[in-house]
Order: structure tokens, then C-alpha cells, then sequence
């Protein structure tokens, strides 16, 4: 069925990304790498710097501002070329909130409040969440909508948000008669698609998590990266043969997983050439590797954050062409809905 539901539209990628604070290393691997990825196998594709969401909780404006350039760098130093794909801040582009209306129409409470993410980050004071917190789903909606995206690639985490999208799209396609909105698939793959924290392996990795010892941000510095691996939390077993049998052990699976998307593997292959060893072993030589790989994203970082205004430019230029996308889903999707338009552009 979903094979069929989007036959008709051309493959077409978005992906987004809150500029919230920093990027870490499971953005990097549950994301950045593989939209680069999807880049390099010439599929087109639309990344998005989601500040309209960041807002859904308080943020700094000029934090907010600094964080939205530093993802842009750090989409760019990934491997993200801004001419082949279509890089840009979102508010940038108003058919986001304007088609984002529209399917908060088309959602059904009961729909929002299963959303696990909601939950979690309105915690107990659910009644003291800003209302686009728990709207924002529809929002999200929009973001792939308005591209006729047929492909999300996303982290576990964002799956029942994608989830979501599609029953949107139906119901919209539903309600008006239509065949309009694709049905679109999330892309969850790869070794990495929960990183876990360094400090807790049944929590996810994440830029809020007060703990910086938690995770790893692609800012750090080599050592900062071998301190925090060093540090890790681990157990005394040393390293099984196989995957399945890392069952109970978070924390080492987790290590594994990062091992393995760092350098391009499987788990299996890590488990093969570590078996039997123990964390004293196995510790310095993910460092190593972690360093390997981040330390040329963070400096490339470094160097494009120095000409802010540059970055202003590329993001520009993006919502440029991201509009000349949106905007003609998005007015026909007035015309569907019934709206007069009748303003000379
Ligand atoms: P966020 O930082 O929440 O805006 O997430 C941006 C992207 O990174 C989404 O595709 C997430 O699913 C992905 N992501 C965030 N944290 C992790 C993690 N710990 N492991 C894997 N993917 C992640
Ligand atoms: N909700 C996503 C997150 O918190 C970010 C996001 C917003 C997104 N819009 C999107 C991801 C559209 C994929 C597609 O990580």
C-alpha cells in the first residue's frame, strides 16, 4: 500500500533538525551522515533548520540565533552541500505555519495526545506547556507536506511523529477527495539510530540533557572525546561474539552501535575483531576513532562560523528555493480547501 500511495510523486527527501543547542553525536549518526548519505545517491533532498519549532520551548533569541548558524555549519561540515540539496531555516518560508493551520485542523486531539514526545517533555507540569508544544506534530506534518516529501530520514525517536504525518495526509486526501498529499515513509536505518547516553543506556543521547558528561558534541575537543568515552558507563563483562548477546547490556551495546556507525560497519564486525576484550581495550580505540571522524566536522565548524554572514547567505538562498516548492503545494492546497484567492501576487 504505502509502495502504491506514493508512486505517483517523485522521491523527494526532507529531513529537519531543531536549532536548540548543540549538535551531538547521535544527531550525527541517527542523522546528519545519513541525509549526506542520501545527498551522495543523487536523491533531492530538502534539510531543514526547524527554528519555528525550537520555540515550542523558551529559547534565548540570541542563543537561538547562534545555534541556528552553528547547525547550518554543522549540516555544511557534515557533508551537506548547499547547491546539490536545499539547506534553510524554516521560518524563512511561511507556507511552513501557513499549511502547519491547516493540518492542525485535519489532526483530531485524540491523535496528539498520544505523542509520546509531548509527554515526555511537558513532564509533570503538562498544564504550564506552551500550546505549539503540543501542536507541534501538525507542524511537523506541514514541514514534509508542503515537499510533496515522499522520504524522511529520521532518528527512532521521531518515528511516531512521521507516523502521524501520514495519517494527516490521509485524512486530508480523505476528506476533500483527493489523491494530493503522498503518504510519506519514514527512513529509520543503520547502527545508530538511538545513540544512548554515556551516562545512562536506557536514555537517549540528547543536546538537553543537563549532564554534558552524557554525550558527545561535535564542538568538543579530542580530548574532551577520549575523557568522556574513558568515562563512560560500561560493565565488567568483556565483549561477546554476537549482537544478541549484549541483551541486558545497554550500556555496552551502545558503544558497539557507536563503534560500528562510526566506521562504517556492522556490529557484528566490531563484535568479530573485539571479542573477549574488555573496556580497558576497547575504550581508547573508539576514542580514537570518535576523534577521527568528529575532529574535521568540528574544525570545519569552527571555520565556517567565522564568516556568519555567509552562512545568512546560504540560508537564504535555500529558503529561496524551498519556496519556489512549497509555495505552489501550498496554494493549491488553499484552492482544495475551499479558500478565495484573489490577490494579485
Ligand atoms: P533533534 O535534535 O531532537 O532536533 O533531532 C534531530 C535529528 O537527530 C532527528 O532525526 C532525531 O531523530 C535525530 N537524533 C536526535 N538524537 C538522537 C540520538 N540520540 N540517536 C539517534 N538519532 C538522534
Ligand atoms: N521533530 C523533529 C525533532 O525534534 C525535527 C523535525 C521538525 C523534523 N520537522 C521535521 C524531522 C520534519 C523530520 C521531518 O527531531
Amino acid at each position: 500500500m504505502t509502495a502504491a500511495a506514493t508512486a505517483r510523486f517523485s522521491p523527494r527527501v526532507f529531513s529537519g533538525i531543531q536549532p536548540s543547542g548543540g549538535l551531538t553525536l547521535g544527531n550525527y549518526l541517527g542523522a546528519l551522515k545519513r541525509f549526506v548519505e542520501t545527498q551522495n545517491a543523487g536523491i533531492e533532498s530538502v534539510y531543514c533548520i526547524v527554528d519555528m519549532h525550537a520555540i515550542t520551548v523558551w529559547q534565548d533569541p540570541a542563543k537561538l540565533r547562534h545555534a541556528t548558524r552553528e547547525l547550518a555549519a554543522g549540516f555544511i561540515a557534515a557533508g551537506i552541500d548547499p547547491e546539490r540539496s536545499i539547506l534553510f531555516n524554516q521560518s524563512q518560508v511561511s507556507a511552513h505555519v501557513e499549511l502547519g493551520w491547516i493540518f492542525t485542523c485535519v489532526a483530531r486531539l485524540g491523535w496528539m495526545n498520544r505523542m509520546t514526545q509531548f509527554k515526555d517533555k511537558a513532564g509533570k507540569n503538562a498544564e504550564a506547556a506552551s500550546l505549539g508544544l503540543y501542536a507541534y506534530p501538525a507542524l511537523m506534518a506541514a514541514d514534509i507536506l508542503a515537499y510533496h516529501a515522499t522520504h524522511v530520514p529520521v532518528g527512532e525517536d521521531q518515528k511516531q511523529h512521521v507516523e502521524l504525518t501520514r495519517d494527516i495526509a490521509a485524512k486530508f486526501n480523505h476528506d476533500y477527495g483527493v489523491e494530493f498529499f503522498p503518504i510519506a515513509e519514514p527512513v529509520i536505518e543503520g547502527a545508530a539510530t538511538r545513540v544512548m547516553s554515556l551516562r545512562d543506556g536506557t536514555k537517549k543521547m540528547s543536546k538537553s540533557d543537563p549532564s554534558d558528561q552524557s554525550r558527545i558534541n561535535l564542538t568538543d575537543s579530542a580530548d574532551d572525546i577520549a575523557q568522556k568515552i574513558r568515562r563512560a558507563k560500561t560493565d565488567a563483562e568483556p565483549l561477546p561474539e554476537i549482537p544478541q548477546a549484549l541483551e541486558g547490556r545497554p550500556e555496552a551495546r551502545n558503544l558497539v552501535n557507536i563503534y560500528a556507525a562510526l566506521a562504517g560497519v556492522s556490529p557484528e564486525q566490531v563484535l568479530a575483531d573485539f571479542a573477549g576484550q574488555g573496556f580497558a581495550a576497547f575504550k581508547p580505540r573508539l576514542a580514537e576513532l570518535a576523534v577521527s571522524v568528529l575532529a574535521p566536522i568540528s574544525a570545519e565548524m569552527g571555520r565556517l562560523m567565522a564568516d556568519p554572514a555567509e552562512i545568512d547567505r546560504i540560508l537564504g538562498r535555500g529558503a529561496e528555493r524551498a519556496e519556489a516548492i512549497a509555495r505552489p503545494i501550498l496554494e493549491r492546497t488553499y484552492e482544495i480547501v475551499g479558500m478565495v484567492r484573489s490577490r494579485r501576487a
